[in-house]
Order: structure tokens, then sequence, then C-alpha cells
């Protein structure tokens, strides 16, 4: 593995799992592995998760790292290739990543989506331009259109809490929010699903709010949300803001909300987020506070799932 920006790069999902779970049940079993290695951690945007899972899991390998809030801390970056810097961009990403490549062995990046420009965003302009200038090996963070740190530790954590037998039914729901949010999260549990191929899996979302085939391809798609919810076993609650009106919220509606009558429906599915969630917005307090909440297992599984995928860029490294 050279770089980790999507499941593309995982040549084997249910391998990478199980080495996540080994460094759960062994968390520095590699310590010497990325001894004297640097890893920059570098954010456009916030994070809580991303960034504390990420550091612990670089420090369980022995691997020093650093974390950069460009934002907050330094010079605005401009990634347009022939851009008159003439705005409020201070730093060409042609310049500022390849110093960064001269500081670190490996890097991880994080940006969102304009959410104005689809074209662009769903190129994944920014994070190719990090990729390119920096010629180090990159794991993403989070980029435009996906979020694969995120959806290993989901994976990760459907695998050691399915104790059915068959095939589990997961269903990925839409639910409200007052703000207008990236597709990343909701795009890459569709891809790493698929890839997976050991669900029955159902998106469902208010008409509009489709997301792109490349991902959901091999999803069930219902537009009823409770017959959707029938039968469960795993239930991911997200927002996504419109991908065809791109970057739009059409639909608020409250009953979309994952609560008791809706978990009723389900095989007393357990209930996942990614986090930061908006309560009782996107689902009522009693699916959060309760047993079947997986949520703090997934944001814990987010440690083992980056120290996966370092060890693999690390002896990728090494060969
Ligand atoms: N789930 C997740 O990526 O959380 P943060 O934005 O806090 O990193």
């Amino acid at each position: 593995m050279r770089h980790f920006l999507s499941a593309h790069d995982v040549s084997d999902l249910n391998q990478l799992i199980q080495v996540a779970l080994q460094y759960k049940a062994h968390p520095l079993k590699d310590q010497q592995l990325g001894k004297g290695k640097r890893l920059g951690l570098i954010f456009l945007n916030p994070s809580l998760r991303t960034r504390i899972s990420t550091q612990i899991a670089a420090e369980n390998l022995g691997i020093s790292s650093m974390v950069f809030n460009v934002g907050g801390e330094g010079w605005q970056w401009e990634f347009e290739d022939g851009a008159v810097m003439n705005g409020q961009s201070a730093e060409h990403i042609k310049d500022a990543a390849p110093v960064l490549g001269q500081y670190f062995d490996m890097l991880a990046f994080r940006t969102f989506p304009t959410l104005t420009e689809k074209a662009k965003d769903y190129s994944e302009f920014a994070m190719k331009q990090f990729v390119k200038y920096s010629r180090l090996p990159v794991i993403s963070l989070e980029s435009a259109t996906l979020h694969p740190l995120q959806s290993l530790a989901d994976l990760i954590t459907i695998t050691e809490t399915n104790s059915i037998q068959k095939k589990p039914k997961i269903v990925l729901t839409w639910a409200p929010h007052i703000k207008a949010l990236p597709q990343c999260v909701a795009n890459s549990f569709a891809q790493w699903v698929n890839k997976w191929n050991q669900a029955d899996f159902v998106i469902t979302h208010p008409k509009g709010y489709e997301l792109d085939e490349q991902f959901t391809h091999g999803a069930a798609i219902e537009y009823d949300q409770d017959k959707a919810l029938e039968g469960a076993d795993y239930v991911y609650v997200k927002n996504w803001s419109s991908y065809q009106d791109y970057g739009k919220v059409l639909c608020k509606d409250d009953s979309w909300k994952m609560d008791q009558n809706k978990w009723s429906l389900t095989n007393q599915a357990k209930i996942m987020h990614c986090l930061p969630v908006r309560r009782n917005v996107e689902l009522s307090d009693e699916m959060l506070d309760v047993e079947h909440s997986l949520v703090t297992q997934q944001a814990g599984n987010r440690v083992w799932a980056a120290q996966a995928v370092m060890s693999e860029i690390l002896q990728s490294m090494k060969s």
C-alpha cells in the first residue's frame, strides 16, 4: 500500500480488518516498526477523533507525529496551478507540500468539499494536488468525497460485533440536519460495504438525496425508510446534502430522525454514527445512550484502523 485514499487502495479488506483487530488486542506489538519515522498530520478542517486516534496509532508504532492546522495556524493555501495569487491565499500547494515532503516520511491530509463546485470536489482536486506535490505516501484523513479511515473503523466494528450466522442486514439511512454536510461518510461507507460484499446492504433517503452511483452500486436503494429498516441488524445514521442538486438541503423532515419507534422495526439493530452528531436532530438521545449504540466503539476503533493502515504503508516503504 503506497497511499490510503479509498477502498481501492486495499487489496483484501478482511485481511486489513484482522490486522486492525490484532492491534486492538496487542497495541504495542510493532513498536519498533515505525521507529525513526515522522508523520505529518495536515488539517484544513476541524477534527477530534481523526486527529487524536491517528496520533495514538502512530505512537503505538513508534512513529513520531506532528499536527499542523493549516486553517488556524498557517498560511492559506492555493491549489490551482497557474493561479495569480493576488487574493487571500499566501502559499501555493506546489511550494508547501514539497516542504512537508522534506520534513516527514509519511503525510496525512484532511480537506472538505466546497459543496459548490461538484466537478472539482468529485475529482478530488485538493487531495490529488497534495499527493502530487508532496511525493510521499499520503493517508486520507477525509477528503472531498470519502472518509476511508472512518469506513475501515466501521467495518472493524461490524466484524467484531456481528454475532449472527447469516449475512447481516446493514441499512444506511439519511437523517435530518440543520446544515449542508458533505456526502463523504455516506459515499465511503457505501464504497466499503459494497467492496466487502458480506452484507445485505440497503440505502434509504428521501428523493433527491441519491448518492453517486460509483459508490452505491451494489446496494439496494429504498425510499421508504420504514420498509428499509425492517429486520435491519445494523443501522448507520448519517446526514448528507444533495449530490444531484449539489450541496443543497432539500429536506429537513423530522420524521426521518432515528428514534425508538423506528428502531422497533429492526432486528434490535445496532446503531452506528461516525460522530460528531446533532443529538435529537439526526437521532434521538435514546438511540445513543443505550447498549445497542456502537458510536463510541466506532470512534475507539479509529485507532486500530489508522494503525493497520500505517503498518501496511511502513511495510511497503521497506520493500
Ligand atoms: N468521525 C470523524 O472523522 O470525527 P472528527 O471530524 O472529529 O475527526
